[in-house]
């Protein structure tokens, strides 16, 4: 029987009142009469609905009847005293509960009014772009020939666990649009077999190298397509890494906004290279775990990350813009809340600044649940909702669906939102050539992300009884990619110190220092050298542990680290441990190796002798941390700290002190999602070496073989600042752990001083600075050229006119005939599909929208084309610098070029340098290159908060400086 939907209101799931974005219109609770049978689940927040349980409570003792409840009762009278006394602490405790719970209840009455961002309506319709104007007269077309329910299957996900993916809308079949497969995640392919587990976001930033990001995007996407996926959610820009211990910074490439846009872009165009939709995630400001989403932290709403309108331009949007320009064909909208405000149901941030100002032509898509509202995300810009269903899990009960379709046909939904909808889902799908069906063809993938059995159901979420079909047929779809994981792994790892030890020979050291070394380790000990050269490996996360594969969605730190935790991480096909490519690289005629996989080493016994004679001992350490739906330890998500994990810290003392007692040569390797503290040992003395391998993905021992014997010459850079304290970043850098209120409040008040930008304005002092890394050989920089491109303005050039116009379609109405269940249609419990049962509740009519609906925006004048105003993207002076390497090794380099901004308007806010260009570049010894930056408009404007627009301060100088670091600068001109 369809039962009535509880209003989720009175859950308090939202707040009765949602002026702007999240507005929910007061017929909403009929709009969401449910079609689904699934009400009976219930989950955690139905203990909320306290009046209804005593109201149940009541009804049943009433139904037992007078005597019936006597009955029951009747026995409590002859109970001994002792129950009484029980009962009587049992009413205590409860009444003191009740009391705590009103104090707190009282504290949190002041929660934030909903919507405190500004309304920005209507959805700016897709279609103005000159570089979508064919895939946009191509869905015209397809989309004026669908029915309303098909224009509803293609918006709203059929449920989780409905398709073989982790996201999949329906088909609109008689006009030949399929159903997409929508797959996590960015390092990989979630939950699939047979696929290559590249290295993380974290160590492709690192490599600082355009052409692997891209490279990295388009194996990514040949394994995607070869799987039979239509959209990869990846790449992640977002979080950006306000917070170093945030949870999920490593799936993104590193905490500048420059970096992270490059690296995305790049990302986004490998990817779609091979015509897979590409996603960029998530939109915007979701820095932190904690919280990050209704109930999965006990709280009833997200935290909202308050950030003002520079801040959220140059900081945390930036790198969107950068994918938008690049043609990216899907936004996810973060769970969190922005300036209170969901994020999904934020009509500034979708409709004004992603669709109005970034000209975004493509599709924004929720993140997992992260939809709260049906009709007010509609109106914000939603175009596709995800997995389907809507505030609670896996329940079938989606807020789009039949609500939708019900929605546009009572008015509530305006038609043309609807249409909008579906032609930016159908021209995305023309744009990346996924109609030629000889290239895409119309079958779910070879593999079901539930289960590793050949033959499952296909809709594994529901308990519809359903035939046995072949879903996973295990196709391999590696081809050679692991060269391409070994490469980033290998470029992406950061040497850090490095004083005379590296890179070491297949013998142990270099010949000649081997010698030297063994001199002096052996007069120190008194000792006689005997016998092969002796190495020891340490750590826990040298080995393999008990495989990659242990936990569930990589949710624990066990073995080696190879990728942090969540649906960024994959099903490893393999791991080289470090381990066993140490094992295989040392020469063993040469090398004595002793193996201790283990953070706690045996000391005494026969073994201290062995530690005494170590001349070389190489310790791997690490620190994880994943998306917040798994805690493992003490990190829930989000780290608690910096530290190294697991006591890495006291094994690297332990052996620098033990290691030829205290005077063999000692590397340390740490694998980790971003910064780690280091302070404990770095200045040892015998700590020779340090190599930041972050996240290397499956080729792990491999890659960092390459970097030890000098295979590959180090050249990653760090895309963080290493501190020496979680203190030094600032209190802005600090994850918010206990809830400060009903609706977590979260003010980004440090603004555009995050990471390096904090070190320098507040003179901190960082152990290692931001783009640091060092290399077996030298560079030397010199003649710095400015050539101008362009003349100096204020504003970019008037808002070009659209380059094409959106399709119109009908505006009438469908039959509401066309929204019923087909006759004979058997539906799938819990599958979410666009029909109704009944149409008789549809009332047609003028509903109210929400506060600032009618307010007639003015377009923006950053805006106009893909990517914004074209004018923003004109490069208007470049600067080129020399190169040399005048070092001993042929090696890369990566320049990296600073901008200061003109000291003119002092007023204005800004960092002392941010990064506005780098590139890699292979220099043989001895030779020269010369590397030319281009700086576009944007890059070398602020976000004028009054004027609306980007801002060249044309009255004094730009100073730009090249260097090796954010703090190693070696080159200076002006402009
Ligand atoms: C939630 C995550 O935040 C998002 O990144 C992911 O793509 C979806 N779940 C789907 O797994």
């Amino acid at each position: 029987m369809a039962k009535k939907a509880k209003d989720p209101s009175q859950k308090g799931l939202l707040r009765a009142h949602s002026p702007h974005d999240n507005f929910r219109a007061p017929f909403d609770d009929d709009w969401r009469g449910s079609d689904s049978d699934s009400d009976s689940d219930l989950d955690a927040t139905d203990f909320l609905d306290e009046s209804a349980a005593s109201e149940s409570k009541s009804a049943f003792l009433a139904a037992l009847g007078p005597r019936r409840q006597w009955s029951i009762l009747r026995p409590l009278a002859g109970r001994s005293r002792c129950c009484i006394i029980l009962l009587s602490t049992i009413v205590g405790i409860w009444i003191l509960l009740a009391a705590g719970g009103a104090v707190i209840y009282k504290k949190y009455q002041d929660e934030p009014v909903y919507g405190q961002s500004p309304p920005w309506y209507p959805t700016p319709r897709g279609g103005i772009a000159s570089t979508w104007a064919a895939s946009y007269e191509k869905a015209a077309k397809m989309v004026s020939r669908m029915t309303l329910a098909e224009k509803v299957n293609v918006t709203t996900g059929t449920g989780w666990q409905m398709g073989y993916a982790v996201g999949t809308n329906a088909p609109a079949i008689h006009v030949g649009f399929p159903q997409l497969q929508l797959q996590d995640g960015p390092l990989g392919i979630r939950f699939a077999d047979n696929i290559t587990a590249f290295p993380a976001g974290i160590t492709v930033g690192a490599t600082w190298n355009r052409q692997l990001m891209y490279a990295r995007g388009k194996a990514h996407a040949i394994e995607a397509h070869q799987k039979g996926i239509n959209v990869l959610l990846g790449p992640c820009v977002g979080p950006l890494g306000r917070m170093p211990a945030g949870g999920r910074n490593w799936e993104g490439f590193g905490a500048d906004p420059y970096l992270q846009g490059i690296a995305g872009a790049e990302t986004v165009k490998g990817i779609q290279s091979e015509g897979v939709m590409a996603t960029i995630k998530h939109f915007v400001a979701n820095e932190q775990e904690h919280f990050r989403q209704p109930w999965e932290w006990g709280l009833p709403h997200a935290i909202s990350a308050n950030i003002d309108d520079r801040v959220l331009h140059e900081l945390y949007a930036w790198p969107f813009g950068d994918a938008v320009k690049a043609g990216v064909a899907s936004v996810m909208c973060s769970y969190n809340q922005v300036n209170n405000s969901y994020a999904c149901g934020n009509s500034k941030l979708l409709n004004g600044i992603l669709k109005d100002e970034l000209g975004f032509q493509g599709f924004v898509m929720s993140d997992w649940l992260a939809q709260r509202s049906g009709v007010g995300t509609a109106l914000a810009g939603l175009d596709m909702t995800m997995p389907g269903d809507g505030l609670k899990w896996a329940n079938g009960d989606s807020l789009w669906g039949p609500q939708l379709t019900r929605a546009v046909l009572n008015g509530s939904v305006p038609l043309e939102r609807l249409n909008d909808m579906v032609t930016r889902i159908v021209a995305s799908w023309y744009q990346l050539g996924q109609d030629d069906e000889k290239k895409f063809p119309r079958e779910p993938p070879n593999f079901s992300s539930w289960t590793n059995d050949r033959f499952g159901v296909a809709s594994y979420g529901s308990p519809s009884p359903q035939e046995k079909i072949e879903v996973n047929k295990f196709i391999d779809v590696q081809a050679n990619h692991s060269i391409i994981a070994r490469e980033v792994a290998a470029e992406g790892t950061v040497l850090l110190k490095n004083e005379n030890v590296l890179p070491l020979s297949r013998e142990g050291l270099p010949e000649a220092k081997l010698m030297a070394r063994r001199d002096n380790i052996y007069r120190a000990i008194g000792k006689r050298h005997e016998g092969k050269f002796k190495v020891g490996i340490f750590g826990e996360d040298a080995g393999p542990g008990e495989g990659p594969n242990k936990c569930k969605d990589r949710g624990c730190n066990q073995g080696t680290l190879g990728s942090g935790w969540g649906s960024g991480a994959v099903e490893f096909p393999y791991l080289v441990a470090p381990i066993a490519a140490l094992r295989d690289q040392f020469d063993g005629s040469k090398v004595d190796l002793h193996e201790y996989l283990s953070n706690k080493p045996p000391v005494g016994g026969a073994e201290r002798a062995i530690l005494e004679d170590l001349e070389l001992c190489i310790v791997f350490v690490n620190a994880d941390s994943g998306e917040g739906f798994t805690k493992w330890d003490d990190v829930s998500g989000d780290r608690p700290n910096l530290d190294i994990q697991k006591g890495g810290d006291a094994l690297v003392q332990r052996v620098a002190s033990q290691c030829g007692s205290g005077t063999g040569d000692v590397i340390v390797v740490i694998h980790a999602v971003g910064p780690v503290l280091v302070e404990k040992w770095i200045e040892l003395p015998n700590v020779k070496a340090v190599l930041f391998a972050h996240l290397p993905g499956q080729e792990s021992g491999n890659a960092l073989a390459d970097i030890l014997f000098g295979d590959v010459n180090p050249s990653g850079h760090l895309p963080f600042t290493i501190g020496k304290s979680l203190e030094d970043y600032g209190k802005g850098a600090k994850v918010l752990y206990t809830p400060n209120g009903v609706v977590p409040q979260q003010d980004f008040s440090e603004g555009l001083f995050i990471d390096y930008r904090f070190f320098d304005q507040f003179g901190k002092t960082p152990r290692f600075e931001f783009g640091f890394g060092l290399s077996y050989t030298t560079f030397e920089y010199s003649n710095l050229q400015v050539v101008p491109q362009k003349t100096k303005s204020e504003l970019p050039a008037r808002r070009p006119n659209p380059a094409a116009q959106p399709p119109t379609y009908s505006s009438d109405i469908p039959h509401a005939s066309e929204a019923l269940f087909p006759a004979d249609f058997r539906p799938l419990k819990k599958y979410v599909y666009p029909y109704l049962n009944s149409t008789d509740d549809i009332v047609p009519g003028q509903y109210p929208y929400p506060d600032g609906y009618d307010t007639v925006q003015p377009l923006s004048g950053a805006g106009g084309e893909e990517g914004g105003n074209p004018d923003l993207w004109e490069v208007y002076v470049s600067v080129t610098v020399e190169v040399a390497n005048n070092g001993a090794y042929d090696g890369a380099v990566v320049p990296q070029l600073y901008l200061s901004l003109p000291l003119a308007r002092q007023w204005i806010a800004r960092p002392v340098r941010a990064l506005r260009g780098f590139h890699k570049v292979y220099v043989r010894k001895g030779e020269t290159q010369t590397v030319t930056f281009d700086l576009t408009r944007r890059d070398l404007s602020y976000w004028d908060v009054e004027r609306q627009n980007w801002v060249m301060l044309v009255d004094d100088e730009f100073k730009f400086a090249v260097g090796e670091s954010s703090r190693d600068l070696r080159v200076f001109g002006t402009w």
